[in-house]
């Protein structure tokens, strides 16, 4: 059999309430607890009362960081550092999407190391082992309650750059799905196909291996079945919905993404289009393009789930989403421009591939 390296540090609960339930392990982890979380769900949504609540009838001091950007730069990251220094924390609690978990994990690693946050993009050696992160996700996409990557937007490349260790996996991961309750349709849809690209990224990498695999099929096949019903507030759906998250998670850990990610980079730096909503727009095209150039073999497979790959874009569609970059405020002239960023936004994902040559302005051009 085929070679196989897994490594999964995380502590992991998936229940409803699971909040209240295990929350209070944080204590095994620091003396004081930064929250990390952008400005407004964790208010609106009623989940900073909730986490207030138990961290004082434990008696866990905190302080929170409520100030993550939708996509965050260096500079938020910095901030972010400076105040968990001030507050003398030492144990990171992420709450939010993908946003404050990449947050969360590159505060960790500069709040105990010097320099930049870029000076630690990529797989460095760090002097000081990061702060302990603890993540609670409230999106159904990320994945990154698991993962070793800390994405952050670098404005000096107009693209997304990416901090990677496992030493930056949090330790601990409480996936309750309450927090969908108060999740709008659209990041449901939004953040439910950024899981599925994870899925099927991953299923094209030429790192998979066995495990990735099985938790990229079975992801895809939850996001095929129960994406829809999710969207349109079934509740078991969204539990489903969730859990494929966390597959798409464990997958992407060991593979990486490819070019979908990558080439989204630049829609979302540029024209603001949250990360999902950009994968789900790509993906079609990307898979397209593919099945001609190179992968006809391992989108066979996967189209025993959605039965051709020309179904994808009716798929994104049907959750409302755009399915053409003129639909998110690209013109025809911007399309060299975006092609030139997609060679940059994907150069770490052309390692994960086994074919070196793209065509981006094609796919460009038929996603236009
Ligand atoms: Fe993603």
């Amino acid at each position: 059999m085929e070679k196989i390296y897994f490594h999964l540090p995380t502590k992991i609960y998936f229940e409803k309430g699971g909040i209240e339930k295990y929350l209070p392990e944080i204590k095994n982890y620091g003396n004081k607890v930064l929250i990390v979380s952008g400005r407004h769900f964790i208010f609106k949504s009623g989940l900073f009362e909730r986490i207030k609540r138990i961290l004082e009838k434990e008696r866990i001091e905190y302080s929170h960081f409520p100030e993550v950007l939708p996509e965050p730069d260096t500079e938020n990251v910095e901030k972010g550092v400076k105040f968990c220094k001030k507050e003398n924390c030492d144990c990171i609690l992420a709450v939010g999407g993908g946003s404050a978990m990449d947050v969360g994990k590159a505060i960790a690693v500069r709040s105990k190391n010097p320099g930049k946050v870029e000076d630690y993009f990529g797989e460095k050696e760090y002097e000081n082992e990061p702060l302990p992160v603890i993540a609670i996700p409230t999106t159904c996409g990320t994945g990154s309650e698991v993962t070793r990557y800390s994405v952050i937007v670098y404005r000096k490349e107009n693209t997304k750059k990416t901090i990677r260790s496992e030493k930056i996996i949090p330790k601990l991961a409480i996936l309750d799905v309450s927090v969908l309750d108060t999740l709008p349709p659209n990041l449901i849809a939004a953040t439910g196909m950024d899981a599925f690209s994870h899925s099927a990224e991953s299923f094209l990498s030429i790192r998979k291996d066995k495990f990735s695999e099985i938790f990229s099929i079975e992801s895809l096949k939850l996001l095929w079945e129960n994406l829809q019903k999710a969207v349109e507030g079934d509740e078991e759906s969204k539990e489903k919905v969730f859990f494929a998250s966390l597959l798409g998670g464990f997958a992407i850990n060991k593979t990486g993404t490819i070019i979908v990610h990558g080439m989204g980079y630049s829609l979302t730096v540029k024209y603001g289009v949250h990360h999902g909503t950009a994968n789900a727009l790509l993906l079609p095209y990307v898979f397209e393009y593919l099945y001609n150039n190179g992968y006809r073999e391992e989108i066979e497979e996967l189209n025993k789930i959605w039965g051709n790959v020309k179904n994808l874009k009716e798929f994104v569609e049907s959750l409302g989403l755009p399915v053409r970059l003129r639909d998110v405020g690209v013109k025809e002239e911007d399309l060299d421009e975006l092609t030139g960023l997609a060679r940059v936004g994907c150069e770490r994902a052309l390692k994960n591939m086994k074919i070196k040559e793209i065509d981006f302005k094609k796919i460009l051009t038929s996603a236009f």
